[in-house]
């Protein structure tokens, strides 16, 4: 085993027995720049329960930490919350080393399972509410479909007060310290909001509803174990709060310019935007896509109430940079937003109405016309811009009072 990690002790019964990866920088397309931890936990019941597993190549640090608890052949069960293969791609291999006596995860998981390992028939579903018996412990599963894949589940262990929430309340960031109070608060809430804002955000309203739901079942809650990043103690109202709050989108006196630039007319037009914005009120960053990461764009969306996204004409299209960009967070798919395009052009000028055309396609509400100039903006053309900022920011204001 190329491991000498060791488990940690979180409750009287449970052990967290999951990875930290110091290294990943990229998380299929999300930026992480302060790395991950892939939770597992370990329930030492009557019947020994091993909650997820991790990425594939972490398989080692996993078995050391359930190692240095018990030996893992005396694993009884396995649940699998979520399929995703970050929490999934040493199960199948685990499955193997331990042979539990039972694999659990939802109907829907099963399927998953088997699409992805050809497992689904050594896995038994659990619904939505049942219970299942550890002997002198109880867990109970609550299915959280589509949060965020169909899949997706909570298990909650009664005695210890655990809600097992997967990738819910997660953040990508590695620690070595495992509880929120023992982090600094603005790092946690800062990669938790962009981890909210890069793989929750579509399914908003369903965290409403989930929120609303988990709320009604009056679980008391001491630790939420979530498979990424520190597990929550001390602030779990806090981040509940903020989960409402990103999830509700309400709108704000804040706007984000996003845009790249061949020859810097159209970075010259953000900064009179954002003269625009200033003078209605509106508070705002400009985002040069030369030296922003999608994500970072995305976050910076879940603040913010109003898109303005200028692109340069290049070969009859829209800039490469900013077709990446508009293609990932029409995905995240925002609410409540409103919007604006600009641009330079040589020849053709197409961009700029492509731009539009994928504001519009995300639902972003358009104010004023597209502002597109030829090769280098005169003074009137950066008045126009001007004038854009302006207008955004005055209609979000009268939106804000709405
Ligand atoms: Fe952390 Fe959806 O996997």
């Amino acid at each position: 085993m190329n491991s000498i990690a060791k488990a940690i002790k979180i409750s009287d019964s449970v052990y967290w027995v999951g990875a930290v990866d110091w290294t990943v920088r990229d998380f299929h397309g999300y930026q992480t720049g302060r790395g991950t931890t892939y939770n597992a936990y370990l329930i030492m019941a009557d019947k020994i329960t091993l909650v997820d597993t991790v990425k594939d190549q972490f398989k080692d640090e996993l078995l050391s930490r359930i190692s240095s608890v018990v030996d893992p052949g005396k694993i009884d069960y396995i649940i699998s919350n979520h399929s995703e293969m970050d929490h999934s791609g040493c199960l199948p291999e685990m499955i193997g080393i331990i042979n539990p006596e039972k694999v659990f995860a939802s109907a829907a998981g099963q399927k998953t399972l088997e699409s992805h390992f050809r497992i689904g028939s050594k896995i038994t579903p659990v619904k939505n509410g049942e219970d299942l018996s550890l002997g002198n412990m109880n867990i109970s599963f609550i299915e959280t479909k589509m949060l965020h894949w169909p899949d997706s589940m909570f298990s909650y262990l009664k005695e210890e007060q655990i809600l097992f929430s997967q990738d819910a309340f997660g953040m990508h960031l590695a620690v070595d310290k495992l509880f929120d109070d023992q982090n600094n608060w603005e790092i946690i809430e800062e990669e938790a909001e962009k981890y909210f804002a890069n793989i929750l955000m579509p399914y908003s309203n369903l965290i409403l509803k989930l929120l609303e739901s988990v709320q009604a079942m009056h679980l008391p809650i001491k630790i939420v174990a979530t498979d990424h990043g520190p597990l929550w103690r001390s602030n779990i109202g806090k981040i509940m709060a903020l989960y409402k709050q990103w999830s509700e989108h309400k709108p704000v006196s804040r706007a984000i310019i996003v845009y790249d630039t061949m020859w810097n007319s159209t970075a010259v037009m953000a900064k009179a935007i954002g003269e625009g914005l200033v003078e209605s009120g509106v508070e705002y960053k400009i985002l040069p896509m030369s030296v922003s990461h999608r994500s970072d764009v995305a976050t910076e969306l879940l603040k913010s109430s109003a898109i303005i996204a200028g692109s340069p004409t290049l070969n009859n299209n829209i800039f490469p940079t900013m077709a990446d960009v508009l293609t990932y967070i029409k995905g995240l798919r925002l609410s409540n937003m409103i919007g604006a395009s600009f641009g330079s052009y040589g020849w053709s000028g197409e961009a700029v109405a492509q731009v539009n055309d994928y504001l519009k396609s995300m639902n972003v509400e358009i104010v004023g016309d597209p502002v597109k100039i030829k090769y280098v903006p005169t003074e009137a053309d950066l008045k126009a811009c001007f004038e854009m900022g302006k207008l955004v920011g005055t209609t979000l204001k009268a939106k804000i009072k709405q």
